[in-house]
């Protein structure tokens, strides 16, 4: 086995790509994180965020927040989101996204994706190491496009879902 930096192995968990999208006090922001399963019922997922970011502050602000899991063709999307800050950017704007109107949430939906999920934070831990807050949220809308696929992020870069596995 190959000696890796410690760091290298918070890598080696192939993750969701997804770009969160929050709205409060009128701002509008997006950032590309890795969201993870936390229970079906209730229906939570989890998000790991850096304090200092602008969609984090959003989030902490409106308490709710959208995961749009982008397609496979949407890949410049989740480098772009991933790479600006909303500080000093409104990359809806910037990078000419389409978004639509969420039902039960107020953060704007990407359009195009393989699934956008609406969620209310249900709890939320702020005192994570390293400067991170971890919001579970509930989903209380969803819908997808079965037509579409997700990307899976691995050891920095991306990779496409493959076929299904059978034993
Ligand atoms: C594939 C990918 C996954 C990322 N996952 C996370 C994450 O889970 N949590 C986080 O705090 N930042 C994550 N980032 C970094 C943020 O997306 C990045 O800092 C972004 O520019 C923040 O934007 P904002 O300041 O407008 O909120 C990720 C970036 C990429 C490219």
């Amino acid at each position: 086995m190959v000696e890796r930096s410690l760091v290298q192995a918070t890598l080696q968990l192939p993750c969701s790509v997804v770009i969160l999208s929050a709205r409060a006090d009128g701002k509008e922001g997006a950032m590309t994180a890795c969201a993870m399963y936390v229970s079906q019922v209730p229906p939570l997922i989890a998000v790991s965020l850096s304090k200092t970011l602008a969609t984090s502050k959003l989030i902490e602000k409106a308490r709710e927040f959208a995961i749009n899991v982008i397609a496979e063709g949407q890949l410049d999307l989740a480098q772009k989101f991933g790479s600006v800050h909303g500080q000093e950017v409104d990359k809806f704007k910037e990078f000419k996204v389409a978004t639509e109107a969420a039902s039960k949430i107020k953060a704007p939906l990407i359009s195009g994706c393989f699934a956008n999920i609406e969620c209310k934070v249900k709890s939320s831990l702020w005192d994570v190491e390293g400067n991170h807050a971890i919001y579970v949220g509930e989903v209380v809308a969803f819908k997808m496009n079965e037509k579409s696929r997700p990307l899976v992020w691995l050891d920095n870069k991306y990779f496409r879902v493959g076929g299904e596995c059978r034993l």
